[in-house]
């Protein structure tokens, strides 16, 4: 068998961005050769990968060329052409995770099937195919207010997402095929990072606990461990493993979960990739959660996925009102402050709430990090 580490075996990554960027930090370590496939010659990853080719992951020529060029393909991002992946797995090309895990990810619609199907719990929803479709159920009460309309293809953070709260909003539905669900009284927002190799081993991540920026309905912080009781803790983990085996992929995937006000865990959606609220992993556990992404799809044994030390995480979003080449205010004061540690993606433009980096802190308790915190949100901002 071919070794992989320190060789000639090529990992092929989809997607250069931020997520990319650090699966390359972590291949790195094991001087694994990275080859980068995005349409941005100046993408987060790919001055660091062993070969960037520029290409997009929609075109399925660009996809199934860049595959043939690699010994294993894996993606960073899920909206990659499926058509491309589906003709490389006929052809024998390996690829984690599965395409067919991937086909149901993609669309939601079929994410939230594949949840009903298997009895595992989730919003209640129904499928439409237009607004005009939405609006005829309106009308015969078959949908009530207030609902949540979900875009079957294509969202992400946020976008592709709308609360319709009266009649009175109507006008604002989206018309596309899409999801139409109740709207859930959430407690808390979790999410569970779950991975399984290729030998059906599966291994869960602490439970982490998301707060949302409301205006731009981005992940702003992240608490790990979650403050959260034994039950409902063992209670998602055990959860988010049985997703990952019946989807039966190999990687890691985050399951972002519901705690409801009544107490119950819904699932709310997956992604088949590393995810931003296990950034935190670099630092506060055994394993960060993009070397045990490399371990699953490399048939490698799964790292401990213990914590270190409690952790929070700041996503680092470009500052409202400016636009323009990136000033990072307040770095020098911020890395100064023990168990902080400052990640910059390199992206050159900061837009209004573009994720620019993260931060993650960890201390030996959470209030400690919490302190932390909150001077990394009052000093560190980037501006242009
Ligand atoms: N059924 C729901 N009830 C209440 N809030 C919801 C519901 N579905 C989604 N949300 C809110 O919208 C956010 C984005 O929805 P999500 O399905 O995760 O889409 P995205 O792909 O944009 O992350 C969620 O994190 C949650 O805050
Ligand atoms: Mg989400």
């Amino acid at each position: 068998m071919q070794q992989k580490i320190s060789s000639d075996f090529k990992l092929g990554i989809i997607g250069g961005g931020q997520l990319g960027k650090m699966l390359v930090q972590a291949a790195s370590k094991w001087d694994l050769k990275t080859y980068i496939l995005d349409s941005d010659e100046n993408c987060s990853a790919a001055t660091l990968c062993t070969k960037f080719i520029k290409g997009s992951f929609r075109t399925y020529e660009d996809v199934y060329q860049f595959a043939q060029q690699v010994d294993l393909v894996t993606f960073e991002i899920e909206h990659v052409n499926i058509e491309a992946l589906k003709r490389l797995k006929e052809e024998g090309k390996s690829i984690h995770p599965d395409p067919n895990a991937l086909t149901i990810i993609q669309d939601k619609g079929l994410q939230k099937q594949f949840y009903a199907s298997h009895h595992l719990p989730t919003a209640k929803f129904q499928l439409y195919q237009s607004k005009a479709a939405i609006i005829a159920a309106i009308e015969e009460k078959k949908i009530i207010f207030p609902f949540v309309q979900k875009s079957r293809k294509e969202g992400y953070d946020g976008r592709g997402v709308i609360v319709i709260n009266s009649e009175k909003e109507i006008e604002k539905i989206f018309d596309t095929p899409s999801i139409v669900e109740e709207t859930i009284a959430i407690e808390k927002e979790l999410a569970v990072i779950v991975a399984k190799n290729t030998k059906n081993e599966i291994s869960s991540f602490s439970v982490v606990e998301m707060g949302f920026n409301s205006e731009a309905n981005l992940v702003e912080e992240l608490i790990c461990p979650a403050e959260i009781s034994k039950q409902i803790e063992e209670e998602a983990i055990a959860l988010s493993k049985k997703v990952i085996e019946k989807l039966d992929m190999v990687g890691i995937l985050a399951v972002e979960l519901f705690l409801t006000k009544s107490g119950k865990l819904l699932i709310n959606e997956v992604a088949p990739r590393p995810h931003n609220s296990g950034h935190h992993t670099i630092e506060s556990a055994f394993t960060s959660q993009f070397e045990q992404h490399l371990r699953a799809i490399l048939g490698f044994p799964l790292g401990s996925t213990k914590i270190i030390m409690p952790a929070i995480m700041l996503n680092l979003l470009g500052e409202p009102n400016y636009t323009g080449n990136a000033i990072y205010k307040g770095f020098e004061e911020s890395i100064a402050i023990e168990g902080v540690y400052v990640h910059i993606y390199g992206k050159t433009t900061t837009k209004p709430y573009r994720k620019m980096g993260h931060v993650t802190i960890i201390d030996e308790t959470i209030e400690k990090a919490k302190a932390k915190a909150t001077i990394i949100k009052t000093q560190l901002k980037i501006i242009a």
